[in-house]
């Protein structure tokens, strides 16, 4: 569809300029929990989605599509935190304060003059028209021709959700609009504008009072740089305006602006389902999820299912816990006192890691999960971003931090415990890593309470589970009970008993994962056009050489020492009497990936060429993960892979994964930091 051309009816003259501070703060508040709770709507339909073709109901194409779907969802939620984030410095830059609060899910049409139910769906038609009607430009925005398509959707989306909201209405009492002051907005476009009058109206000498230095630093939050400092009428009004711009695009044209994002979502989904009933062949990208799962039911809201299911309640509490650290830090962040810029980078990060590597993963595994076996049998789950405490500053910086520190072992050490249940999705293995490094970077560097004690207590909890690497679906390496992690030269990396170790090759913390596959939509897929992974032989007088180019890691270590054997892009690849045996044997022993072998008189020797080896994992420079030692590799989808040594790739571009191909030279790729 043809982008936003702006119509002749356009007319703000019903709203009435704030002229208070008072005013001001309470709208930007509002406008916090909104954006906030939109984000989290957006997430939980994200999560609904299959991630792959094997949970079945797609084609491969189909599967390429939801998983845009699922990256477009996520980064516009994202997109979302970055204007609470926004928001937070408007406030901070009038005498307010950042405010992460919000009311649990779901709120009724009257929660917002913009007369739509927030609730916490799974993926739909009707969730993602109600999608767009969230973020649809204000009236006059539009060409006459362009609104003409949306009214019916907006008609649509008041309509279907009556009954729901007619429950909610009698449930909570929320027949008549509470707001202490005067509501004349309809849209979130007008919203804004409103919040805009007050930062033209007010004089701007009086305005402005909150000292610049508490405002959160664009350097810190990994906000494509996104974040304005508020100093004056000027910067503020550029903020709102982007606020818009990203959501509405009202201004220009804009085709990453939520709305028309939506829309494309909105249109593409509705035509696969209409193919789908003119072929036949079922379409079904979502998984069973119920609407509005909950822990138990809040005060604020009703309306949700109680998640009954022990373990997944486990899970979901686990969720919840997390969520409401990270806004707790998320507020010290934003509130901050004397922390260092090291410190409040360090906070900002592992706010970000907290969203990205364990409320992520933990959401997605709540996803799969039965809600209550008995009375909604078939019906899974899903994260209910619940509130189960009150996200209040904490005002002193050392207790603050000493309290993040118990948080994040508490987390740490429930998630253990839960990720040692064998039927648990995967994705708790992956939060569970990232949560136990969490711990140990916030612990004291020694004492009975530091990072060796804390190490040690986790490595107990899972003394009973063998050394192994999983190749988690279109996700990292999952990594238990390996010790030893090194870099190239034979450095030892920081090992936890549980890691995620980044497969895709756009981790900004490698080796570890932090979450960037969902955002790149990473996929392990084999290549077609890869090389067969298939073993040819080569018999020599005295030794025969075997080699599966499908696996070779074009590492070069037999290339580069033994060109008169192993011969650099031709075909035979081997000559076996190239040189003597003992050399031949040493090239074939030194080979990373395990594609070569040897044997003598017709017998193979892979005793010989799998060396007894303490296991380990290396992390080489600028390419795969080199593993000897035997660690067995399991992938979701075939059984275990039993090799002593063997290359994973790490670049995420190999065609023959979770195995290098070599892609790794032809890519370029490099890791920014040295390991
Ligand atoms: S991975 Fe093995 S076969 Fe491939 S180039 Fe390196 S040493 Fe040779
Ligand atoms: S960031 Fe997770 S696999 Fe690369």
């Amino acid at each position: 569809m043809a982008q936003s051309v702006p119509g002749p009816r356009l007319d703000r003259s019903h709203i009435t300029p704030v002229k208070t501070r008072e005013e001001l703060i309470y709208l930007l508040s509002r406008a916090a929990e909104l954006e906030h709770s939109l984000a989290c709507i957006y997430l939980f339909a994200a999560y609904s989605l299959k991630n792959d073709v094997s949970e079945g109901g797609m084609t491969g194409e189909q599967a390429e599509m939801v998983r845009d779907w699922r990256r477009h969802l996520n980064s516009t939620a994202v997109e979302e935190m970055g204007h609470l984030a926004q928001v937070s410095n408007l406030l901070t830059a009038i005498g307010g304060a950042p405010h992460f609060k919000r009311t649990n899910l779901p709120l009724p049409a009257s929660a917002y003059p913009f007369g739509i139910l927030l609730s916490l769906e799974p993926f739909s038609q009707e969730t993602i028209e109600r999608f767009v009607c969230y973020e649809m430009p204000e009236l006059g925005i539009l060409s006459d021709e362009q609104q003409a398509l949306f009214d019916p959707i907006r008609e649509r989306v008041l309509t279907s959700q009556g009954a729901i909201q007619a429950d909610l209405e009698k449930e909570m009492g929320a027949e008549e609009s509470l707001e202490p002051f005067e509501v004349d907005f309809k849209t979130v476009g007008e919203f804004y504008h409103k919040i805009e009058t007050g930062f033209t109206q007010i004089p701007e000498e009086d305005l402005f009072i909150g000292p610049p230095e508490a405002q959160a630093n664009a350097r810190f939050v990994d906000l494509k740089g996104d974040l304005i400092s508020i100093v004056d009428r000027a910067s503020a009004c550029a903020a709102i305006e982007r606020i818009v711009e990203q959501g509405e695009a009202p201004t220009s044209d804009h085709p990453d602006a939520h709305f028309w994002v939506f829309d494309r979502v909105r249109t593409q989904y509705a035509e696969a389902v209409a193919q789908a009933q003119q072929s036949g062949v079922a379409f079904e990208p979502v998984r069973p999820v119920i609407s509005n799962p909950m822990t138990h039911f809040y005060d604020d809201t009703s309306g949700g299912t109680v998640i009954r299911d022990p373990l997944t309640h486990e899970v979901a509490d686990l969720f919840n816990v997390a969520y409401d650290t990270m806004l707790l830090m998320l507020l010290r962040f934003f509130a901050h006192t004397d922390e260092t810029e090291a410190e409040l980078e360090h906070l900002s990060r592992s706010t970000l890691r907290l969203m990205t590597t364990v409320i992520r993963p933990l959401g997605e595994a709540l996803t799969k999960m039965p809600i209550d076996q008995s009375a909604l049998p078939g019906k899974t789950a899903g994260p209910g971003f619940g509130y189960n405490r009150d996200v209040h500053l904490l005002p002193h910086k050392q207790s603050a931090w000493i309290f993040f520190g118990e948080r994040l072992w508490h987390l740490a050490t429930v998630a253990t415990k839960l990720r040692l249940h064998a039927s648990i999705p995967t994705e708790l293995q992956e939060a569970t890593a990232a949560l136990q490094d969490l711990a140990c970077q916030f612990a004291p560097a020694e004492g009975p309470h530091g990072v060796a004690a804390k190490v040690a207590e986790l490595k107990a909890m899972e003394a009973g589970l063998r050394c192994s690497i999983q190749a988690s679906l279109n996700g990292p390496y999952l990594v238990t009970n390996a010790e030893h992690l090194q870099n190239s030269r034979g450095e030892r990396i920081p090992a936890r008993p549980q890691m995620a170790l980044c497969r895709c090759g756009g981790s900004a913390n490698k080796p570890f994962c932090d979450g960037t596959h969902t955002r790149l939509g990473f996929t392990d897929k084999k290549a077609p056009d890869r090389v067969p992974d298939r073993r040819d032989t080569y018999i020599g007088e005295q030794v025969t050489v075997f080699d599966n180019r499908g696996i070779c890691a074009h590492s070069g270590f037999c290339t580069d020492n033994l060109a008169a054997v192993f011969h650099v892009g031709q075909d035979p690849f081997v000559t076996p009497n190239g040189a003597r045996m003992e050399a031949i044997i040493a090239a074939v022993r030194n080979c990373p990936s395990g594609a070569l072998s040897y044997g003598i008189s017709g017998e193979e020797r892979r005793d010989d060429v799998d060396q007894v080896r303490e296991p380990t994992i290396t992390v080489s420079k600028d390419g795969p993960y080199r593993i000897t030692g035997g660690i067995p590799l399991a992938d979701e989808l075939s059984s275990d892979e039993q090799r002593e040594h063997y290359s994973l790739c790490r670049c995420g571009q190999s065609k023959n994964k979770p195995f290098c191909s070599g892609m790794h030279w032809y890519v370029n790729f490099h890791d920014d930091q040295p390991l």
